[in-house]
Formats: structure tokens, sequence, C-alpha cells
């Protein structure tokens, strides 16, 4: 039974989130008002280098989010479509931010249908004041000296000049 049946709309937003940024923030400012519950599923991706642990980026997007009452952050390993499954979820939320995220979305989106046929992917465009902005280009900027004040929550910005600040230690 979807959670659509008892009246709960429980959508799952995955990603790795190293670290939470304003674009993802704006994703969830618009779809919480859509759905009753979201749950933000941080994800241990094996292909990149994470900067930040799970538990520090749960943290980021707990304090990040706390303007927001129907959010909750977990981490979830494995496929994604098992993680939905256990939550009883009815959609999964994505961000476009440029055309170039569509084909690789898309495929995403195909694949989820696929194996939890229950479950759709909904798409939510970016503000354009976002759509330039990554994780990895935040990162990149921050622990070079960069001012990226206007681009993520305040809470990530510290955190990311301390890793900066502990990195020039090294
Ligand atoms: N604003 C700003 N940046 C955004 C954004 C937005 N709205 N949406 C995404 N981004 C950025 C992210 O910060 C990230 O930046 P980075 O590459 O520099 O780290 C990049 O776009 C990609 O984001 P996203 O696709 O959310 O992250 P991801 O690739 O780490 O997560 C999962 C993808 C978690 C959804 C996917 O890997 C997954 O489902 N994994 C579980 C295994 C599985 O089930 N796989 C699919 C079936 S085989």
């Amino acid at each position: 039974m979807c959670s659509s049946d008892l009246q709960v709309r429980l959508a799952v937003y995955p990603g790795s989130f190293d670290p939470v940024t304003n674009g993802h923030i704006d994703i969830l400012e618009k779809t919480c008002k859509i759905f009753d519950k979201i749950i933000v599923a941080v994800v241990h991706n094996v292909s990149k280098q994470a900067l930040f642990t799970l538990d520090e980026r749960v943290t980021l997007i707990e304090e990040s989010t706390k303007h927001l009452d129907n959010i909750e952050v977990e981490c979830f390993s494995g496929l994604l479509a098992n993680y939905l499954r256990t939550k009883d979820a009815c959609a999964i939320i994505r961000g476009l931010r440029t055309v170039a995220d569509f084909e690789y979305e898309m495929h995403m989106a195909m694949i989820n249908k696929r194996l939890i046929p229950e479950v759709d992917t909904i798409f939510i465009m970016s503000d354009s004041r976002n759509i330039f902005v990554s994780s990895s280009i935040i990162k990149e900027a921050a622990l070079l000296g960069g001012d990226v004040s206007e681009l993520v929550p305040e809470v990530v910005r510290l955190k990311l000049e301390t890793k900066r600040r502990e990195m020039k230690q090294e």
C-alpha cells in the first residue's frame, strides 16, 4: 500500500548533498508545499570523493531546513527503489537545472520506474539563480578562498571555512 492511500503523500529527495546548497534548499522549499512529508535521503555515492561525512551532511541539511516543518533527513545505502519501498513513498523528487541534466535524469527516472512502478519521479525546475550551482563547484570555490555566501546556507559556509582552515594546516 502506498502512503497516498492513507492521504500522507511522502516523497523522497535523494542525493549526495556534499554539501547541501541553496539549489537544493530551493527545490525543498517548492516541494514541501506539494507533499505532506519529504525525506531528504543522503547517499554515499561510491563514484564521488566526499568532503563531508554522512553525519556532517545530515546535520548541515537539518540545520538548513529548520524553517520547513515537514522535512526529515536520513542516510541510505543500496538501491533507491528498495529504500522507497521501506518508506512507502509515492514520489522521488529531482531538480532540473539546465537541459544538460535532462538526459541523465530521464534515464534514472526510467530505471526507477521499472524497479518500482508505483513511484513516479517529479521534476522541479531550479530557480535561475541556482542553475550553475553544484556541490563540487561550491567546494572548489570555497576551499580556494572564494566567497560562496550567496550560494549556500550560512551553516554550510561556516563549515566549508573550517574545512579550508584545517586543510591549510595539514
Ligand atoms: N541545485 C544545485 N545543485 C544541484 C541541484 C540543484 N537543484 N540538483 C543537483 N545538484 C548537483 C548536486 O550538488 C551534485 O553536485 P556534484 O556532482 O558536484 O556533487 C550534482 O548536481 C548531482 O546531484 P545528484 O544527482 O543529486 O547527486 P548524486 O549523483 O550524488 O545522487 C542519486 C544521485 C543518489 C539519486 C543516485 O545515485 C541514486 O539513486 N543512488 C542509489 C543507487 C540507485 O538506486 N541507483 C539507480 C538505479 S541503478
